[in-house]
């Protein structure tokens, strides 16, 4: 610990936690399904470039701006400015980041509380109780309220624990938990008729739709989510990690995690669609593949119906494997501010918790009762907004406010040797120019 501030206790902490931020409902339901809509592979091969081309180097601004400043968004922002008005923007940054967070969890948690309710939905229906399994898995006003509540309390329950006993624990219970659940599930659903042609539609590329607009802002959107970029996360979870670690590694740890995850589920949700077609259930509408919540909501427990009594084993182990990917995220969502409450104002750990967690819970019930106006413009006002514009600013924090040689000693830090390796020849002018020119153009393309 330094001060009262919580610190990770192991570097394989770190890695679970920030990836446990990573991975979520983006990685096991957004990225198959956006890559089942944007010619399988070609998505997935420039998802990858994206990734570790732009997204790898705008989390390490992220990283390297938390480990450097000890301290919340706002506050290691403000260590690396030098006058006043970069103090100002570092508050705009710091507390835009914080704020979209927030807004990302209201909605998150929503969704999240869908897959709770789903995954209790195989236990009615094994006692019988059909209007109750009926009930969760209908969209309605009280189902959302009652299960968000529930998500959002579990959320609040770890995150008042702390970084060591709350993040960090249940990070190592959670995400190995999570990893065991989908590669048994990808190996059982591959065995199935029709899987093959799932993988060929996944693993083929169709290189003709490479370099359509439309699937290179999908993927660049999605690689952003992802990794919690441009919400500050990253911001709080590096500030976490000591001065020993090498960031540059930690971070492509990361990363990796990530991607290869988000690959695995698509092993799994893509060929899934297709036995789920095998089995007579429709995937495609006037061949258009259906949107994504239709194919993980209606599609796959359609599938999981045709296969029987173990189908219910299947369809809990699939909705369990979600939540969890959605409460390792939303803690990390929940961090940022009630870090930001806890340091500014010098509120407890447990009251900053609940405070913003029902601020949180506030705004997601708003957008309960104004489902059809207020969901999918909070998801686009976060994900196709919000997230690209702070993580560009973050970047140009670091190549244009940041003193070279101040931010050469904090990456010195757990790597004497940074100064004569690839990563510092190449990633400061990238983070300088290239990612917020490239994270600005394709940001431009999708309005
Ligand atoms: N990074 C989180 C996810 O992928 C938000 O779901």
């Amino acid at each position: 610990m330094s001060g009262t501030r919580g610190k990770f206790n192991s570097r394989i902490g770190f890695i679970l936690a920030a990836a446990g931020s990573a991975v979520g409902l983006g990685n096991i339901w957004g990225f198959p399904t956006q890559a089942a809509e944007n010619g399988g592979a070609a998505f997935v091969v420039m998802y990858l470039l994206l990734a570790f081309c732009l997204a790898y180097p705008a989390f390490m601004a992220e990283l390297i701006i938390g480990r450097h400043g000890q301290a919340n968004a706002v506050e290691s922002l403000k260590k690396i400015s030098t006058n006043n008005v970069q103090r100002k923007f570092a508050f705009v940054v710091g507390f835009g980041g914080i704020l979209c967070a927030g807004l990302l969890m209201s909605f998150y948690a929503i969704v999240a509380g869908w897959m709770v309710a789903f995954t209790i939905e195989p236990i009615t229906t094994v006692v019988g109780a059909d209007s109750a399994s009926t009930w969760l898995t209908t969209h309605g006003t009280q189902r959302n309220l009652l299960f968000t509540l529930i998500f959002t309390a579990l959320t609040i329950f770890i995150i008042s624990r702390g970084v060591e006993n709350g993040i960090e624990r249940w990070s190592k219970r959670l995400m190995p938990a999570l990893v065991v659940l989908l590669v048994s599930l990808a190996i059982y659903v591959l065995t199935l008729e029709g899987a093959t042609d799932g993988l060929k539609a996944y693993l083929i590329p169709d290189t003709s739709r490479l370099l359509e607009p439309e699937l290179i802002v999908s993927a660049l959107g999605q690689a952003f989510f992802s990794l919690s970029l441009g919400t500050s996360v990253i911001i709080i979870y590096g500030s976490y990690v000591g001065k020993n670690e090498n960031l540059v590694s930690l971070g492509a740890s990361v990363t990796l995690i990530d991607v290869f995850i988000a690959f695995l589920a698509g092993l799994l949700i893509v060929p899934a669609m297709y036995v789920a077609q095998a089995q007579g259930v429709e995937i495609f509408r006037d061949g258009v593949l259906l949107s994504g919540d239709t194919l993980v909501l209606t599609v796959l427990p359609a599938l999981f119906d045709t296969m029987g009594n173990g189908g219910i084993i299947v369809s809990f182990a699939f909705f369990l494997l979600l939540s969890i990917a959605s409460l390792t995220s939303s803690i990390s969502m929940l961090e940022a501010p009630v870090s930001y409450t806890v340091e500014r104002f010098g509120v407890g750990r447990n009251k900053a918790t609940l405070i913003m967690g029902a601020i949180i819970f506030t705004v997601s019930c708003i957008i309960i009762f104004n489902f059809s106006s207020l969901f999918g413009f909070v998801i686009s006002l976060t994900t196709e907004y919000g997230q690209p514009i702070i993580g560009m600013l973050c970047c140009i924090f670091v190549g244009w406010i940041w003193q070279r040689s101040s931010l050469l000693n904090e990456l010195k830090n757990g790597n004497e040797q940074i100064e004569y390796s690839l990563f510092w020849k190449i990633w400061p002018w990238y983070t300088k120019l290239v990612c917020p020119v490239a994270i600005a153009l394709v940001f431009i393309n999708s309005l």
